[in-house]
């Protein structure tokens, strides 16, 4: 008798053989991509960092560090044909219980000001505008402001 085992999305912790993959998405959704090495950095670094999974295709990845009281998510990422489904929104609920059971009381984040989608979903979950930097990324043809958010734990 077989049984038929039915795939389901989950998030687990990003391995090195993910890298490959983690950096295809990354290419696919930023025009200036982390490298393979800033992710195998991230991994070695003991960084959070994890992966959203269905069978074994990745597609989606976030990467988070905590100090002190405080965590930080480095980057976020949801392949263009599983966004809108409530993968970004689910990894950013995990990475809050993750702070939380670390003891961090708050959450930081930096967005490019043109990234308005992302914005609005770190704005739905309670994250609030408390700062910006000036010119922080590379952009097409100079330099772009990041919005820094915060959550209060
Ligand atoms: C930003 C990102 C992680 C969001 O992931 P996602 O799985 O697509 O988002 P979700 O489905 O969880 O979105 C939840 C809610 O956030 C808001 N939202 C998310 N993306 C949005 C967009 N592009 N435009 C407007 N609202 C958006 C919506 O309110 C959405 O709910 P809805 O779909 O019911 O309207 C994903 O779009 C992505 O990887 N983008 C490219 C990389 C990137 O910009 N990363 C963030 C760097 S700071």
């Amino acid at each position: 008798m077989s049984a038929q085992l039915e795939e389901v999305p989950r998030i687990r912790q990003m391995l090195v053989k993910d890298l490959d993959a983690v950096v295809l998405i990354e290419r696919e959704v930023f025009l200036f991509p982390w490298t393979k090495g800033n992710f195998g950095d991230s991994i070695s670094s003991g960084y959070y960092c994890y992966v959203l999974e269905m069978g074994n295709h990745i597609f989606g990845y976030g990467v988070m560090t905590i100090g002190a009281d405080e965590a930080h998510i480095l980057t976020l990422s949801v392949a263009s044909e599983w966004q809108r489904e409530g993968w970004g929104e689910k990894l950013l609920h995990y990475f809050i219980s993750l702070s939380k059971e670390n003891n961090a009381c708050s959450i930081f984040l930096e967005v490019r000001k043109s990234n308005l989608g992302a914005a609005k979903l770190y704005e739905q979950i309670g994250f609030r505008q408390v700062g910006a930097r000036v010119g922080y990324y590379p952009a097409m043809g100079g330099r772009e402001d990041a919005i820094v958010m915060e959550l209060i734990l």
